[in-house]
């Protein structure tokens, strides 16, 4: 018997929802779990990740000590679509397909919640392990003790989001420790503001509030200077019109611009725009 588990990769943040707010994308890594005889198998993800430190690995076998799954082996076929290293949460992806994995083998795979809490508390924050469970645009909030109460938000307008995927990578790790440590009150109250009109946009189809509510004092300032043209290019986006709102996919580098579906020509359009800006970027 084995267990499959089809993940989405999710954007994370979206603006200034820092930790806080997430949305599953339409592209999916998938897992495949059999229980062996022994030892640990992977396969499908390049050699130095085929060890006990894999992710998937990880999640799986703290899943497995939680609920009690007795197992002496198992075999991990990983494959997929999301991109490694590029705020899209491929390593979400990992975390909770290997906590699904050994929950399925129970028959506990829709225990959610449970699986939530434990995800977050691997994960750090629930901002992207939260829609990868619930699907949808997510608002998690996490308690100390890592257990995370989430909304999944009724989204009104038919939207579309665009992924400006870089070849270059950045590291979760890299793009945190660049963060400061306290907050202005100024700033606090901008992001907590922008996050309320986001959300009530979003919910309500409000397009005219979202340019504004998608704007982040809080990690992108920070981050946007680890990542090549950066704010050029968000400027450029706040002049499109037609552009809904943009932000900073999770850590980045990955950058999302919100467009209307009827906006049929959009992605071309926007491309054009930014020309130099993404060309061998
Ligand atoms: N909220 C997280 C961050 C998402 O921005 O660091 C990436 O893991």
């Amino acid at each position: 018997m084995y267990v499959k588990v089809r993940v989405p990769a999710t954007s994370a943040n979206l603006g200034p929802g820092f930790d806080v707010a997430g949305l599953a994308v339409t592209l999916y890594n998938t897992f495949t779990f059999e229980l062996i005889d022994e030892g640990l198998e992977i396969l499908g993800c390049p050699e130095q990740f085929a060890n006990r430190d894999n992710m998937t690995f990880q999640a799986f076998d703290e899943a497995a000590k939680k609920i009690g799954l007795d197992y002496k082996g198992v075999r991990i076929v990983t494959s997929g679509d999301v991109p490694y290293t590029r705020g899209l949460g491929s390593s979400s992806t990992c975390i909770v397909a290997g906590i699904v994995g050994a929950y399925a083998f129970k028959d506990r795979y829709e225990e959610r919640r449970e699986i939530l809490n434990l995800a977050t508390k691997i994960e750090g924050h629930p901002d992207n392990v939260a829609p990868a469970i619930f699907g949808g645009m997510t608002v998690s909030v996490m308690e100390d003790d890592y257990q995370v109460t989430t909304l999944s938000l009724p989204v009104k307008h038919d939207y579309r989001f665009v992924a400006l995927i870089p070849p270059f990578t950045l590291s979760t790790k890299k793009a945190r420790a660049v963060l400061p440590d306290t907050l202005d009150r100024k700033d606090a109250i901008a992001n907590v503001s922008h996050l309320a009109l986001m959300v009530a946009s979003i919910i309500n189809g409000y397009d005219h509030g979202l340019k504004l509510g998608f704007k982040d004092r809080f990690h992108q300032p920070y981050r946007g200077k680890l990542i090549k043209n950066f704010f050029p290019i968000m400027e450029t986006l706040e002049k499109d019109e037609r552009v809904l709102g943009a932000y900073l996919s999770g850590a980045g580098p990955t950058i999302m611009a919100l467009i209307r579906a009827d906006d049929t020509k959009g992605v071309v359009r926007i491309k054009e725009e930014l020309g130099d800006l993404i060309e061998g970027w």
